[in-house]
């Protein structure tokens, strides 16, 4: 027998190398390369053996590959498909208006975050129009049913899942789980809306694909692509190797039959899984699931979508009956905003196309270390160092002896410059003690030179903070607008944008047992 061939592979980016490097060569990932067997039975894997069967019944099995002609593109001819809707409006405004019938879909998201809860929801809404099968490969069909039973309809206005669940499913024969991995079928009556959705408790990859090849369902969830694996291959489930050739396996068998695939992915910080990021290439579009885990809400991010806008941005909350969307979702990030404290400001994020409304919270006091303390939450870090220098030296704030802490209302994440403005207002109105105007909103990008650059999507942003009731706005100058009962300030240096936003502002109270008078 000849001598076991291994690889590193890295669990992070999926780059291999035949050598352990401590930090990937690829990546960058400290302590990702994990050492597996090179996987010399992928040729003869059921994966590949399946895509050279269905060649062979079309050119024999010897004889090469047909000779395909190119054809312009004017000669490709189009079935016009129509997208299917999810359930959650959410869901499909973040895959760019509903599900693309074939297509693969990847979702990632930290273990516990709400993956499986989505995906059920999602695939009882769809089963009220079509055959749905659920690969559990992680719980029980019994664990599947009971959470089920749980969960609310993500979809009121979808009318056959409108009525009471629980008694709809109750009525559904369970077989009991075979401990040899047999396939299991639950809800076999294809009929009304809830039986279409057919639960398999399985992890072998080649029982999974044979049992989408009979049942032939339009969509097909499989949870997770970590716990699924292919016997034909020596490495362990959710090692890179699996995770990539169950991935291909799966879109072969989806392409051909014009299976919807939805695919979860847990991320994985470290240990010998393979997270999602190996598989972003393979697949049609990759959603992330994130939000922190203690609190109710749950952001869904597109990354990549080849049928619709990436940053989209989807809004749920979790409940007790599963998730539910959020339509509004500025007014969830400006909850409590009613108490008037000094360091706040308006800003309006834009993810994707979407306008979200949400409060700046600063806080600048005197520092008890040597160098002082600067933590950004939700705002990216050295963006916050480097409004700092900018109000420092040019709007002539002395905040380099003061701590600096700033946050994001509601846990939201703001990647964008557009928030600069509102982050500099909030952190001199800190330092002033000031409570800025509650009906004006800042916007606009901060230049190293102390200048209030554009940005974009400016028009939209306006619109969703008049919505919410602001009045006033400081926004780059340069960019003529007119909205609705919206003052517009323009502004071209920081200076004056502050100055106008704590003009006429008022002192806050000092606390009661503050000895100091406000600055
Ligand atoms: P789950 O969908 O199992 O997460 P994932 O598949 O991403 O690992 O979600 C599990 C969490 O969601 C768990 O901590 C409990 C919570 N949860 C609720 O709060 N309400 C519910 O109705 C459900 C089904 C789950
Ligand atoms: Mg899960």
């Amino acid at each position: 027998m000849g001598k076991v061939k291994t690889r590193h592979v890295c669990n992070a980016c999926g780059a291999e190398s035949p050598q352990w490097f401590g930090r990937c060569p690829g990546c960058g990932a400290w302590g990702s390369l994990i050492e597996e067997v090179v996987p010399t039975a992928i040729e003869a894997g059921p994966g590949r053996a399946g895509a050279a069967t269905s060649r062979s019944r079309s050119s024999g099995p010897s004889a090469p590959a047909r000779a395909l002609a190119a054809q312009p593109l004017a000669a490709v001819t189009l079935r016009s498909r129509s997208r299917l809707p999810s359930g959650f409006g959410e869901l499909d405004r973040v895959l760019g208006g509903g599900l693309v019938p074939g297509s693969l879909v990847l979702v990632g998201g930290d273990p516990g975050i709400g993956k499986s809860t989505l995906l059920l929801q999602t695939a009882r809404s769809l089963a009220a129009r079509s055959r749905v099968l659920y690969v559990c490969a992680e719980e029980s069909a019994q664990q599947v049913k009971l959470r089920a039973m749980r969960l609310g309809s993500p979809a009121p206005q979808i009318p056959e899942l409108d009525s009471d669940p629980e008694l709809e499913l109750d009525q559904d024969p369970e077989p009991e789980p075979e401990p040899d991995g047999e396939l299991r079928s639950v809800n076999a009556t294809p009929n009304a809306a809830p039986q279409d959705l057919y639960l398999l408790a399985e992890t072998n990859l080649d029982l999974i694909l044979a049992e989408l090849e009979s049942l032939r369902p339009p969509v097909a969830v499989i949870d997770s692509i970590q716990a699924i694996y292919l016997p034909a291959m020596a490495s362990a489930p959710g090692s890179v190797a699996q995770v990539r050739e169950c991935t291909a396996a799966l879109m072969r068998v989806a392409k051909r039959s014009e299976t919807t695939l939805l695919i979860v992915g847990h991320v994985t910080k470290e240990g010998a899984i393979a997270g999602p990021k190996v598989l972003e290439h393979l697949v049609d579009t990759v959603l992330y699931f994130e939000g922190d885990r203690f609190a109710s809400f749950r952001l869904l991010r597109s990354v990549k979508n080849r049928f619709g806008a990436t940053h989209e941005l989807g809004v749920f909350e979790m409940a007790d009956v599963g998730l539910r969307e959020v339509r509004n979702p500025s007014a969830l990030f400006l909850g409590g905003r009613d108490g008037a404290v000094s360091g706040t400001a308006a800003i309006v994020a834009c993810e994707g196309t979407r306008p979200i409304v949400a409060e700046i919270q600063a806080l600048v006091s005197p520092t008890s270390y040597s160098s002082p303390r600067r933590t950004a939450t939700g705002i990216g870090h050295n963006r916050l160092l480097q409004i700092l220098a900018v109000l420092e030296k040019r709007v002539g704030v002395p905040l380099s002896r003061l701590d600096a802490y700033v946050s994001t209302s509601g846990g939201l994440t703001v990647e964008e410059p557009a928030a600069d403005l509102g982050v500099a207002v909030a952190l001199v109105a800190s330092f002033r003690d000031r409570l800025v105007d509650p009906h004006l909103v800042s916007i606009g990008e901060v230049g190293l030179g102390g200048q209030i650059r554009p940005v974009s999507q400016l028009e939209v942003r306006l619109k969703e903070a008049a919505k919410l009731g602001f009045t006033r706005a400081l926004v780059p100058k340069g960019q003529p607008l007119r909205i609705r009962g919206m003052e517009l300030i323009p502004v071209t240096r920081l200076v004056d944008a502050i100055a106008t936003a704590l003009a006429g502002a008022a002192i806050a109270e000092p606390p009661p047992d503050r000895d100091r008078p406000p600055v």
